[in-house]
């Protein structure tokens, strides 16, 4: 006999199955306030704070790492939840609107929300190498360089460009280091004697200037390219390699003594303020010291990243080197470095700075 269907079971299942679907349901169209809950009763002192975040469009991690950021920077002293809202109304993103609570005074604020939506504030805070501590020097630096980018500007004033040459300089401490940054902004301790010199041989060098000693690996890479460069008929020599502090010092002077300080310092490095004293820079020449435009030049420009060497002042880079430039003067920083440099079209200085201090891949 056919047994008869369990219909009161059915309809049991039936109807829990359909308060399950609703259940789900209610939880899914209402999962984001769901997931809000144990952040309004983390900051439950901080309600108002993270109602308003969430009602201008802050996300569950923005909040809590805004509000965090805010108790931590004692932010919420000065500010009230009317700025960040009338702050999004003008415009700005989430990451500019707690920049400026952070950063801002109260006054600063008020100013900001008095005038139309600042986009260079919003862009300065996309440059990869934007340091919160610099925002006002980017800010007088931009109106002094109008026509600069900025990314350009960052750049700039992160290398105390928007400083007087040698006003605020800062020790380079790793000069061993083949990347090691020298410029009239950075200097090495005047005792720093590199322990690896070698002296070059007359096939590699003249003696035009009696300074023939280089550091060994620079030496080696450079007689490596000096002779592939004689296989296609281009021929240049060292002319001046290594110069002690010293020697860098009486230089100096001397071309101050003849052509006054500021002509000379469109040529010539305070002693400590020159490459030369790292023991990996040459100045070359042919039969003449080399120039920009030379076909020995042009050789070098197009090959000499292959053994490691740059020419360190380009004229396209006179205003961030703030040298005149000088199609003579080589610095070898290595293969690698000198291949992005070649490759990116950058001065050694913007290398540094996002390659080398920021750690940038
Ligand atoms: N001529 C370069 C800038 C120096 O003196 O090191
Ligand atoms: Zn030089």
């Amino acid at each position: 006999m056919k047994k008869k269907p369990n219909y009161k079971l059915r309809r049991t299942i039936a109807k829990i199955s359909l308060v399950v679907i609703v259940l789900v349901i209610i939880v899914i169209i209402n999962w984001t306030s769901i997931t809000r809950i144990p952040i309004y009763i983390q900051y439950s002192n901080k309600y108002s704070y993270v109602k308003t975040l969430f009602e201008v469009g802050y996300n569950n991690e923005e909040t809590k790492a805004t509000i965090e950021e805010f108790d931590k920077k004692k932010v919420f002293d000065k500010i009230n939840e009317d700025y960040i809202i009338e702050l999004h109304n003008k415009g700005y993103k989430n990451k500019t609107i707690n920049f400026i609570l952070v950063n801002f005074t109260k006054l600063e604020i008020t100013k900001l929300l008095n005038k139309e939506h600042n986009k260079d504030l919003e862009g300065f805070l996309d440059v990869e190498l934007f340091n919160f501590d610099h925002y006002q020097r980017y800010v007088d630096y931009k109106e002094d360089y109008p026509d600069l980018s900025l990314d350009q500007v960052v750049t700039r004033v992160e290398l105390d460009l928007d400083k007087r040459p040698y006003e605020t300089p800062e020790e380079e401490k790793d000069p061993n280091s083949l990347t090691a940054l020298v410029n009239k902004h950075r200097y090495i301790s005047k005792d720093y004697v590199p322990t690896d010199l070698v002296e070059m041989s007359d096939e590699y060098a003249n003696n035009a200037y009696g300074v023939k000693e280089i550091r060994k690996e620079t030496y080696e890479q450079f007689k490596k390219m000096v002779d592939d460069a004689r296989k296609e008929g281009i021929t240049f020599l060292a002319e001046s390699g290594y110069r002690d502090y010293d020697y860098q010092e009486t230089l100096y002077r001397d071309y101050v003594n003849e052509y006054g300080e500021a002509k000379a310092n469109e040529f010539a490095a305070r002693a400590g303020f020159s490459e030369h004293q790292l023991g990996t820079t040459l100045d070359l020449s042919n039969i003449w010291t080399l120039e920009e435009g030379d076909k020995e030049y042009k050789w070098i420009d197009e090959n000499g990243h292959k053994y490691g060497f740059i020419f360190r002042y380009k004229s396209k880079f006179e205003d961030i080197t703030g040298y005149k430039a000088e199609g003579w003067h080589i610095r070898y920083v290595g293969v690698d470095a000198a291949t992005t440099i070649h490759k990116k079209g950058i001065s050694f200085d913007e290398y540094w700075l996002k390659y080398v201090k920021n750690n940038s891949k």
